[in-house]
């Protein structure tokens, strides 16, 4: 199985051609940018003269405005080879930025990827920037892949082979290295919580390591307890998938071997039914999502290997299952954890802070220089912010803001929120050092950033809360729902940048 999945979902067949006139295309069907308002100088007017004014004739009859994601095809196109032009609205072009594009490009190729096909070409703009043309590629390979990994008939064709017309071929090698994370991150979230466990989720690193060249130790249940792993065991406890702790080791930057330079850390419970706090019904039936995470430190860790970023590296992902089972841990038992600290447990669906308080505490031994945890924590975060955007949580400004610049440049949106002292009072206990929520519902994205905190040490760390974007519930004009591969994109641009500058 895991093998099988590990080649599914991996972006086959994307080649950059030179610029050509479109009727010099080959492909069966041809993507085309367009921006609201006028089909201006780049690749649409190619197009519109190739095609004896086609594009401008379908514009002004008001069938295309080239409004963001409006996707409009013109069938059996004079002057082409192509059966279909597919033209893709952009919104105002001075508005575009790499999130756009990633999210047009996808959304293009999930209309296409609708019935198998031969070859596509997408259109590239001379004018785009290397992040630009990048992003728009790889969103063409996340789009065209489906979360029915399941179906007999699939509702998404991965096309035969893709083209990209006029990029340079290091933008598109980047751009399909970085849809094949995505996609990784988007494929282990969907796999159904019977298939991903710990272990099974352990051997999917371990493979996709040997594939990139990335070092791997995996530390079971004995390693755990040697280790003095006491939360992570205990919320493992209630299952009968025994929890894992994955350590993977990327060493890209040849100038000082020895430093961590960035920590990526994932939560990964690979299902949260809640334990004996259990959740109702609806809302555990998403909760395969809950290792979205680890699923994204893995998945860039790999991505940044593959592109051979000059930085050092290590992904630390916690794996357990949240369950009832006769020894799962309970309401007010005391957990000691790794690093000495007494937790209370008041609720044993705030699951995810315990677990990462040891992985933060493994990860703190290693000294690294900055820390970023992913981890669909709190539902109090979507209260907050909603499904789209991620919650941001630092105790260092400059690093939170390098994290947010660099998620933001690629079109996943973030918003920090605040961590003043006040809210250390409420994860105060009576019998412990401290407790696994807050007083009542107030504040709880925060309350659980609170608690991380205390694991960190002084080392720089920024938490990311992805319980929102994660997971779409609902289809969108660029993806079938599901995994989203959230943060994926994010850390690989911040490993760019932290590379460039160090
Ligand atoms: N995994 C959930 C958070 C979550 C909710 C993720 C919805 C994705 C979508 C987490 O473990 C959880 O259950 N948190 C509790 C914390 C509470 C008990 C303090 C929550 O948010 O309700
Ligand atoms: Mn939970
Ligand atoms: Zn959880």
């Amino acid at each position: 199985m895991s093998q099988e999945f590990a080649k599914a979902g991996r972006a086959a067949g994307i080649v950059a051609e030179p610029a050509r006139p479109p009727e010099a295309v080959e492909a069966e069907a041809v993507v085309v940018f367009v921006n609201a308002g006028g089909i201006g100088s780049g690749t649409a007017a190619t197009v519109d003269a190739a095609t004896q004014g086609l594009v401008s004739r379908v514009a002004a009859g008001g069938e295309f405005s080239g409004k963001r994601y409006e996707c409009v095809p013109l069938l059996a196109p004079p002057g082409l080879k192509a059966t279909q032009v597919l033209l893709i609205g952009l919104g105002k072009r001075e508005q575009v930025d790499a999130g756009i594009l990633y999210r047009a490009a996808a959304a293009a190729a999930r209309q296409l990827a609708g019935r198998p096909r031969g070859r596509v070409a997408f259109l590239g703009e001379a004018e785009w920037s290397a992040t630009l043309a990048e992003q728009a590629v790889a969103g063409g390979a996340v789009g065209m892949i489906g979360q029915d990994l399941y179906r007999a008939e699939r509702r998404r064709t991965p096309f035969g082979a893709t083209a990209w017309v006029g990029l340079a071929p290091t933008f598109v090698a980047s751009g399909t290295a970085i849809a094949d994370g995505v996609n990784l991150a988007r494929r282990l979230v969907n796999t159904p919580p019977d298939d991903l466990y710990p272990e099974s989720f352990a051997a999917e690193a371990a493979t996709i390591a040997g594939r990139t060249g990335l070092e791997i130790e995996i530390w079971d249940e004995d390693r755990l307890l040697a280790e003095r792993c006491r939360a992570i065991l205990a919320v493992g406890r209630g299952s009968a998938r025994p929890p894992r702790l994955v350590i993977l080791r990327y060493q890209g930057n040849r100038r000082s071997a020895a430093a961590i330079d960035l920590a990526l850390v994932g939560k990964g419970v690979t299902f949260d039914s809640g334990g004996l706090s259990l959740k109702p019904s609806e809302s555990m039936l998403t909760m395969k999502c809950d290792m979205a995470g680890g699923a994204a430190a893995l998945a860039a860790v790999a991505t940044i290997a593959a592109l051979g970023l000059p930085i050092n590296v290590v992904a630390t992902v916690g794996l357990v299952e949240n369950m009832t089972g006769p020894a799962a841990y309970k309401l007010g038992d005391v957990i000691k954890a790794r690093s000495g600290t007494t937790i209370e447990i008041h609720n044993t669906d705030a699951e995810g802070r315990v677990v990462l308080a040891d992985v933060l505490d493994v990860v703190r031994g290693l000294q690294p220089r900055r820390i970023v945890d992913a981890a669909t924590l709190t539902g109090a975060c979507m209260v907050a912010l909603g499904h789209d955007v991620a919650g941001l949580f630092t105790n260092d400004q400059p690093w939170c803001d390098a994290v947010s610049a660099a998620a933001r440049s690629v079109g996943e949106p973030v918003w920090q929120l605040p961590m003043y002292e006040e809210y250390d009072e409420q994860i105060k206990s009576d019998v412990a050092d401290i407790k696994n929520v807050g007083d009542g519902r107030w504040g709880g994205a925060i309350t659980a950033a609170k608690f991380l905190e205390r694991f960190v040490g002084k080392i720089p760390w920024t938490h990311i809360d992805i319980a929102g974007p994660s997971f779409a519930e609902k289809p969108k004009p660029w993806t079938d729902g599901g995994g989203t591969g959230a943060m994926v994109r994010a850390f690989v641009e911040l490993a760019r940048n932290i590379a460039t500058k160090t």
